[in-house]
């Protein structure tokens, strides 16, 4: 193999490798948002749908103020029938409540008690086997709206505990917003999200957080799409939205999949700017999915959604003397988000998304020229729909293109020369969906083992060389949660407690730490290595650092030992730092039990000779780090 450092042949972008999120799997409610009570304000399509009752000394009923509070119409009353006697309302949580020994967590609810009622609370967490491990008391008084909070601490841990509210004493009171937050979130925000997840984002160093989703953009029908108007500002206005991932493939039924929206576009954009990544809203073109209702907004009623489109730019970019911009000032960020690119539609398609894409992107750049807006070209990456939308978009000078490939292993071992020919002065590409499927799109058995992941890291030396054309890539989904999910594979596995990486992550996480600034020349016989011997490689240079890196992806089942004739070898430091993912079986994964079956493994290698030799091992994705004297 040849290298030559000094010939540069594509830039870099710094958001080439970036993130996906979708509530999906319970990636938002039940996952990355720390909130442990499931239907904290009762708006669920079941009012009581996580609750249930023990005792028989009280009452509880459901109350519709719809007609003061459409945006969150439900609260409970909690009729306490005598002194005497035990009432305890039990939440179950998102399948159960994760909870740390010794961790403090946040009770708050929102109440209100008749005039002559004195009722008070015990608040308690008991594990699976009904053993208290924490608790306190909370008096909820006061005859009008007001939120009472109380602390406790954990004394022992339980990865499926519940949480108890005990009434003691005669009266009435109402009550919403039950909720139950550990202490510690990420960065301890309230309303926070779950640090150990955000840290597993963190440690890829993004360059991207695309949000919020996916379909759910799209939602089944129209009323359920996502707004993000109606995700930001105080948590108790944030009105509830069925999942559109609810019962998904009836594989883990989650027939208990809302949307609380407490990770709403604020917290997004604040997540992006936590872990370094730019954001990217994906925002609903007036299309529901069009592989559910495909319900259509007319051309004549758009300006809602337009508006909605030209609102988030201010929001996110706006002064403290526009209407947006000040309310971002006022949730507590005065500082821009710096919005520099935005997707309008998700996997839409035909001649309907067509002409509603032309209205988004009049009105878009005639206010913001210089906002980049990702177009959706879908899912079908080798197809004639794929096909149309190309030639469509090109022609009407898209800035960039979101194509979205769930294909077998193969597909992806197939297709690194797949941008080669990519018009160099058209639209820039964003991978902006992709996983290779180990059985078939959406098959319930699909596994995260090691064939897909290095399969994918094959692919992804395709994407690296055509750097001048693929800006941004992302692997989805993101999150899974191992007892409620809709769809595999996925990048992270979590329980209650605890989350692991997939050797995909690995994949991922290698290439973004590792991915230079911009592309040099890695030759066999002078052509790029693309699968000649099942050997993929890429090279690139990070001029911040001085660094060559090298990726080799070898997909045989034997040793590999490869000669690099790298020009100017001598002006490199004569110890190489080598990475590598490897197993000799395809079908290995990792697991809560077993999290690192497949995570890098570190060494050094003294370079001796003219050349840079390195042995690899069978089926293996190896980076090679030299650093500059
Ligand atoms: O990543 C899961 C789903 O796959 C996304 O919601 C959708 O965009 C795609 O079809």
């Amino acid at each position: 193999y040849t290298i030559d450092p000094a010939q540069i042949t594509a830039h870099i972008q710094p958001t080439m490798y970036g993130i996906f999120f979708e509530d999906i799997n319970m990636g938002a409610d039940g996952g990355l948002y720390a909130e442990l009570v499931k239907n904290r304000s009762f708006e669920f399509g079941d009012a009581l749908q996580g609750w249930k009752t023990e005792g028989g000394n009280g009452i509880v009923k459901v109350v519709d103020r719809s007609s003061e509070r459409a945006d969150n119409p439900h609260v409970i009353n909690v009729d306490i029938t005598s002194n005497s006697g035990a009432f305890s309302l039990i939440n179950e949580g998102f399948r159960g409540m994760g909870i740390k020994k010794g961790e403090g967590y946040n009770f708050s609810v929102l109440s209100k008690q008749a005039a002559d009622s004195k009722v008070k609370l015990t608040i308690e967490l008991r594990d699976e086997a009904g053993k208290v491990i924490a608790t306190t008391d909370l008096l909820p008084n006061g005859t009008t709206w007001a939120k009472h909070s109380a602390k406790l601490v954990a004394t022992a841990s339980a990865n499926k505990a519940k949480l108890y509210i005990s009434f003691k004493g005669k009266g009435s009171v109402d009550m919403d917003m039950i909720s139950l937050f550990p202490q510690h979130t990420w960065k301890n925000r309230a309303n926070g999200l779950r640090a150990d997840l955000v840290q597993k984002l963190a440690d890829m160093k993004p360059g991207f957080l695309r949000f919020p989703g996916g379909c759910i953009v799209e939602g089944r029908e129209l009323k359920t799409r996502y707004q993000w108007k109606k995700t930001i500002g105080d948590i108790d206005t944030r009105e509830n939205v069925i999942n559109r991932w609810n019962t998904e493939f009836k594989h883990r039924l989650t027939p208990d999949y809302y949307q609380s929206f407490g990770l709403g576009f604020m917290e997004y954009f604040m997540l992006s700017e936590d872990i370094g990544a730019e954001p990217l809203p994906i925002l609903n073109c007036g299309m529901a999915c069009q592989f559910n209702s495909g319900e259509l907004t007319e051309l004549g009623q758009l300006d809602p959604y337009v508006q909605d489109a030209l609102d988030l730019i201010e929001f996110a970019n706006g002064g403290p003397e526009t209407e947006w911009g000040k309310l971002r000032a006022q949730l507590g960020h005065p500082a821009k988000f710096n919005l520099k690119m935005l997707g309008v539609g998700n996997e839409n398609w035909g001649p309907n998304y067509i002409d509603r894409w032309k209205i988004f992107h009049k009105a878009i750049k005639a206010k913001y020229p210089d906002v980049k807006i990702v177009t959706s070209t879908g899912t079908d990456p080798d197809g004639a729909r794929f096909d149309t939308l190309n030639t469509a978009f090109r022609a009407l000078g898209a800035d960039i293109l979101d194509e979205h490939y769930y294909r077998a292993p193969k597909w992806f071992r197939g297709n690194a020369k797949r941008y080669d020919k990519y018009d160099r002065n058209g639209p820039k590409i964003f991978a902006g969906e992709y996983a290779a499927q180990s059985v078939a799109i959406a098959s319930p058995q699909n596994k995260n083992n090691w064939e897909c992941a290095l399969s994918e890291a094959a692919f992804m030396t395709g994407l690296e060389r055509n750097a001048d054309v693929v800006a941004m890539a992302s692997y989805a989904p993101l999150f899974a949660h191992v007892d409620a999910w809709q769809w595999t594979p996925d990048l992270i596995w979590f329980d209650n407690e605890h989350s692991y990486g997939t050797p995909n992550y690995y994949v991922q996480k290698l290439y973004s730490l590792n991915k230079g600034t911009d592309v040099v020349p890695l030759l066999l016989n002078d052509e790029a290595v693309t699968g000649q011997n099942g050997i993929f490689a890429t090279a690139s240079i990070d001029k911040k650092t001085n660094e060559l890196l090298i990726k080799f992806v070898n997909t045989t089942d034997a040793k590999q030992t490869a000669a690099f004739d790298v020009k100017g070898l001598a002006k490199y430091q004569p110890t190489a730092t080598i990475t590598t993912l490897q197993s000799n079986k395809l079908d290995a994964e990792n697991s809560l039990a077993n999290p690192v079956v497949i995570a890098p493994v570190v060494s050094q290698l003294k370079i001796a000779g003219k050349n840079l030799i390195v042995t690899v091992e069978p089926y293996s994705f190896t980076v090679i780090k030299l650093k500059a004297k």
